[in-house]
């Protein structure tokens, strides 16, 4: 099956070229959405000039040899020069029974592509903020996007696992025991561990002396510091994967490729960049000085990859990063799914790689910015004492406004049912909300407005699938068996719009894919989701007189409740079956 525009795209572009000649051929027939029409184009505005006649003339050109009979009822010329295009009630029809009997709703597979995604990243004995979670939830989905997509997808979660602070978390850890509530608090309040340790460090000289010492033991590969660092990265990851499974996150122990993972590449890395002429000394540090980056004062701006004290640091383990997807995991592209204020950090480690080799030109790096999440007071989100927010207290208080939601507007709901739907929603809002605006744009986190169940937020669109849900229910049918060899008959208004816009999943998911933006599938959900309301509206189900029209509008509610669920599967996000 085939969306509108897939199918109007060509066969306009053919016209036009039957019309103008082969120096036509890949004029862009500029396809849009219309007010009066189902789709507008525009390419006799765009042409008009090059060819010089009137925009008109030009869009009466096309028509001649426009060939869309069996797709269009109307086509029309208006205005200045736009060709306005009414899609035939049959071929829309047509194409959602085809859609209705495809098992991939018309999402088409690409050709596989290997792509690491970086994303998530948290730091060890550190709370995750939500910064954290934001790249967790955007990177997530764009990992099950790619890959429903057909690509294979490498997650790559990057933690923060090695360097200084180590020396005094270990020494800290040393010092509590690892069995002591102390110690357990790298599971349950990270920060509280961390501040721990950085009081101690401060106010004890001969406790920095021991945590220094550390360090130099750990990077030296002393066995005992690497039994207990592994301990402390341990207890992080039964942090790390709490919140993961909270969320359902599709990060596994298996895709941690924390920083320490680099360490024995890190001095081949400086010597290939030095030999190399790359990197050179500079105040006792080694550098990459790349033109056109300058910090302050017009001052060229390095990269350090190897501090004075002979420390390696963030910048060499993600060089490190690109060489290890290029060579070792065949990357075809490359996300980073990172805060937006890594710009610079990642363009200079990129330039860096590609100047040494380790980056060739057709391997594509993407920087998937993340903006911040502001709190009512438009800062940085964090508690009313101004400390660091807990993610595990901030996902609780989400469950509790869901709740409160399902408690208001859903009391015919069970108990037992309310209480296990709570999370479901909850999660939903707060992904959603992390999803549904561009990801490199800063939001305000509001939970109320997050856990609605009206406007564009992710309870509405479950809320959708479980309305959908119950209506099989009533009709005794399960929805699977509501599509197979029904043929989709459009009559009515509301039901053209719903099938029409069912007809655009395949195309948006691929949108996702190529510009990864999720936002644009939340948009097209939400989208679908009030044009199913519109025909529930406007056209009875269960209630059709006809036997067949009932037959035609069940397998509509199906095959919208299909394409709801695998867009929130694609999002990461669930849909009860009642809410
Ligand atoms: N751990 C870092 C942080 O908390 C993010 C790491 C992102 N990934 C990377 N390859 N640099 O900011």
């Amino acid at each position: 099956m085939l969306s509108p525009e897939a199918v109007l795209s060509p066969r306009v572009s053919a016209a036009i070229e039957r019309a103008f000649g082969p120096d036509f051929q890949d004029a862009d027939p500029v396809l849009r959405p219309s007010q009066y029409a189902d789709v507008q184009v525009n390419a006799a505005l765009a042409l008009a000039q090059r060819l010089g006649l009137r925009p008109r003339e030009v869009a009466e050109r096309i028509v001649v040899h426009l060939e869309v009979d069996d797709v269009c009822d109307r086509v029309e010329v208006s205005g200045p020069g736009f060709l306005n295009l009414t899609i035939g009630d049959g071929w829309v029809s047509a194409q959602t029974t085809a859609m209705a009997a495809d098992p991939r709703l018309g999402v088409p597979v690409e050709d596989a592509l290997t792509v690491p995604i970086d994303y998530s990243a948290p730091n060890v004995a550190k709370e995750m903020h939500v910064g954290h979670l934001r790249t967790t939830v955007v990177g997530d989905a764009l990992a099950r996007t790619l890959e429903h997509l057909g690509h294979r997808v490498v997650r790559q979660n990057h933690i923060g696992d090695w360097g200084t602070p180590f020396g005094m978390l270990l020494e800290h850890l040393l010092e509590v025991g690892e069995e002591s509530p102390e110690a357990r608090l790298v599971e349950t309040d990270p920060n509280a561990f961390y501040q721990a340790a950085r009081t101690r460090f401060d106010a004890d000289e001969a406790f920095a002396t021991r945590a220094r010492a550390r360090v130099v033991a750990l990077q030296a590969g002393d066995p005992h510091s690497l039994e207990v660092w592994r301990r402390l990265v341990g207890l992080s990851k039964h942090y790390f994967n709490a919140i993961y499974a909270r969320l359902g996150i599709s990060l596994a122990d298996d895709d941690l490729a924390g920083e320490s993972t680099y360490d024995d590449d890190l001095a081949a890395v400086c010597d290939e960049l030095t030999q190399a002429g790359i990197a050179v000394e500079s105040e006792g540090a080694l550098c990459v000085f790349l033109d056109g980056y300058t910090g302050r004062e017009g001052r060229p701006q390095p990269l350090i990859i190897r501090k004075s004290d002979g420390g390696y640091g963030y910048a060499t383990s993600d060089l490190a990063t690109v060489r290890h997807r290029v060579r070792t995991l065949g990357a075809d592209r490359m996300l980073y799914v990172i805060g937006a204020p890594q710009a610079l950090h990642l363009e200079m480690v990129w330039a860096t790689a590609r100047k040494a080799g380790w980056l060739p030109p057709e391997v594509e790096t993407v920087h998937v910015r993340i903006g911040n999440v502001l709190g009512d007071d438009r800062k940085i989100l964090r508690t009313r004492s101004g400390a660091p927010l807990r993610l595990m207290a901030l996902l609780d208080e989400a469950v509790a406004a869901a709740r409160a939601v399902l408690d208001e507007h859903r009391p015919e709901l069970d108990e037992a049912t309310r209480t296990a739907v709570a999370p479901q929603v909850a999660m939903a809002a707060v992904k959603y909300a992390d999803l549904s605006v561009a990801h490199d744009s800063e939001y305000v986190f509001d939970l109320a407005r997050m856990v609605a169940p009206t406007g564009n937020t992710g309870p509405y669109i479950q809320y959708a699938t479980a309305r959908i849900r119950s209506i099989f229910r009533n009709a005794g049918v399960h929805p699977d068996d509501a599509t197979t060899a029904v043929p989709v008959d459009v009559v009515e208004p509301a039901e053209r719009v719903l099938a029409l816009a069912l007809l655009e999943l395949g195309p948006v998911v691929t949108a996702v894919g190529l510009h990864l933006e999720p936002h644009r599938l939340c948009g097209y959900l939400f989208g679908l989701a009030q044009a199913f309301s519109q025909f529930y509206e406007h056209c009875p189900v269960l209630k059709a007189e006809d036997e067949r029209v009932r037959a035609s509008r069940l397998a509509l509610c199906a095959t919208t409740l299909r394409v709801l669920v695998t867009g929130l599967d694609l999002l990461g996000i669930e849909a009860p079956e009642r809410m």
